[in-house]
């Protein structure tokens, strides 16, 4: 009796360490997909220039941007197409999750919570953060708590909603699908602040005389930076995009870009 008991715990114990290897083995190997499909589908939300916004091209709505120039080199390096797949921000990450898209790219901080759902690759772009308000009431807001009882306007799904309850003490937080329609709010003093990241405000400020960055100091987490995001358990995905972050790092080719991204953006205005 006691050794047919040992005999079927044994079993149970290698039936379960055979489901849990098949379930390792089964996982995906989203690389592989990309290079069966011989494209990589890029989620992104563009209008977020510099990293990515629409200009028109030899007359034809065309997405650029930094983020457009590290997705090529990304497909280079796998040797794939590149398709853009455009959508509001708030769908960036779920459409990663469903499988729509094979990964994100779209200026994503790779922070703490989502990194629990998703694989992040290394960082590529310092996220710091400011309000832009009205430039004839810029002498108005100097501190965090000067927006106390005042609306701000944030980008749904943004990281910058959580920035704006955390650190604008008292004021009402307005969540908008698009980045332009806040801006817009703002120019009608419907909100009275807006609180982005910087090269985007910059650019927004260059191309509308009446708005200015203002002195108000916020504070940006250590995981706020900017990464490539993509399905969890990754492994070699993650590795091939990496090897591209850290080349286009060291060259400084990533800020390049940037800066290229952003003359373009501001040589027409509005
Ligand atoms: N970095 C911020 C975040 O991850 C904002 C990104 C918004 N990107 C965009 N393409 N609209 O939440």
């Amino acid at each position: 009796m006691k050794l047919l008991k040992k005999v079927l715990l044994g079993t149970g114990a290698l039936i379960a360490l055979t489901a849990l290897t098949a379930c390792g083995s089964s996982q995906k190997d989203t690389l592989k997909e990309i290079k069966n499909k011989g494209k990589i589908v890029v989620a992104m939300n563009p209008e977020f220039a510099p990293f990515e916004f629409k200009t028109l091209q030899k007359g034809k709505d065309t997405i650029v941007g930094s983020d457009v120039e590290l997705a090529k080199a990304i497909a280079k390096e796998i040797g794939v197409k590149v398709e853009f797949s455009s959508m509001s921000f708030n769908n960036v990450l779920s459409s990663v999750q469903s499988g729509k898209a094979d990964v994100g790219i779209s200026g994503i901080s790779a922070t703490k919570e989502r990194q629990k759902a998703y694989d992040f690759s290394e960082t590529y772009y310092e996220s710091v953060n400011v309000v832009i308000v009205k430039k004839s009431e810029l002498n108005k807001y100097k501190k965090t708590n000067s927006f106390k009882g005042l609306s701000v306007a944030t980008q749904k799904g943004s990281i910058q909603e959580t920035v704006a309850k955390e650190q604008l003490t008292g004021a009402k937080n307005v969540s908008l699908v698009q980045n332009g329609e806040m801006i817009n709010e703002l120019k009608s003093g419907q909100v009275d602040g807006v609180v982005l990241e910087k090269p985007i405000a910059e650019g927004y400020v260059a191309k509308n005389d009446d708005l200015a960055i203002a002195e108000v100091k916020l504070k940006s987490g250590s995981s706020d930076a900017y990464a490539v995001a993509m399905p969890k358990g990754s492994t070699k995905l993650k590795a091939k995009i990496n090897k591209v972050i850290k080349k286009l790092k060291k060259t400084d080719q990533i800020n390049k870009y940037v800066k290229e991204a952003y003359k373009l953006s501001v040589s027409h205005k509005k």
